[in-house]
């Protein structure tokens, strides 16, 4: 990693009377730089802020060239997904007045392709997702094809932990096994989502998507490592949605 030494003097110059300060991780593709960290003083009265708001003051005020992701600022679209202090989380979901250090640092996700600064290209993880057929799939002679495809409260229940996945891929670019595989082994956001369609009662391809997810690679290259479940910023268990698929296949016999 390489810091921007002009960068870094010019902002410490005028800002010894913060008590901190925000560097963030910068590259663009269309200069011939390495990448290098743009340092901004954090004033008090920002206390209580979001990074993501910090971010847009940011790039409102004093650097409109910084690039990043948001959408929805309220934690559901996953977008601002970010490495924040060394933990991979929302940047609408962090407050300023949460981390300690003198120094905030903001990386993209990490081992992901970087597009610019902190956007990375997540191409990959969206046809792995798709791969896994994320929707109802019904007969297609059923009667009731076009009808609304009800469950019961037990059945809607089981989903409860898995559905309320946003994709912001937080946990896949914290788990090793994706940092080595990540062309072969799904992940576990991708393995989550899976377990989330295997389990509805309203679907009917539950043994051929068992099936698919039964191989070492796109499965058992998990090696229960279990930072996934650690940095979840929606707080869900991906880990556990993973037991649950090797349990079926090496205890249950299913998806031979
Ligand atoms: Fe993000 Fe959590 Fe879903 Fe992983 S399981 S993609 S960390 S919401
Ligand atoms: Fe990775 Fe989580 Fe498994 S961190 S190895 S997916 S338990
Ligand atoms: Fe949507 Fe942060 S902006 S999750």
């Amino acid at each position: 990693m390489f810091i921007n030494n002009k960068i870094l003097k010019l902002n410490l110059q005028y800002t010894n009377k913060f008590n901190k300060y925000i560097r963030i991780y910068r590259w663009n593709p269309y200069l011939s730089l390495k990448p290098w960290f743009s340092i901004h003083p954090l004033n008090n009265n920002l206390n209580k802020s979001m990074i993501l708001d910090i971010l847009i003051l940011i790039k409102d005020n004093q650097d409109s060239s910084l690039s990043f992701r948001r959408s929805c600022r309220e934690g559901i679209c996953g977008s601002c997904a970010m490495n924040i202090n060394n933990t991979n989380t929302l940047a609408c979901l962090k407050t300023f007045n949460n981390l300690d250090h003198k120094f905030i640092t903001v990386y993209p996700l990490p081992h992901m392709y970087i597009i610019k600064d902190l956007v990375v290209d997540l191409t990959n993880f969206y046809n792995q997702y798709n791969l896994i057929k994320p929707w109802i799939t019904r007969k297609t002679f059923s009667k009731n094809i076009h009808k609304e495809q009800l469950q019961s409260k037990l059945d809607r229940l089981e989903l409860d932990g898995f559905y309320e996945c946003i994709l912001c891929a937080c946990c896949s670019s914290s788990c090793p096994s994706y940092w080595w595989n990540y062309d072969q082994y799904l992940g576990p956001a991708i393995l989550l989502q899976s377990y989330r369609w295997i389990l509805d009662s309203r679907d009917f391809l539950t043994k051929k998507r068992i099936k698919f997810i039964n191989n070492k690679l796109r499965l058992f290259k998990c090696h229960s490592i279990m930072n996934c479940t650690k940095t979840c910023p929606k707080g869900l268990n991906p880990a556990k949605a993973i037991n649950f698929l090797k349990y079926k296949i090496t205890f249950n016999g299913e998806g031979s």
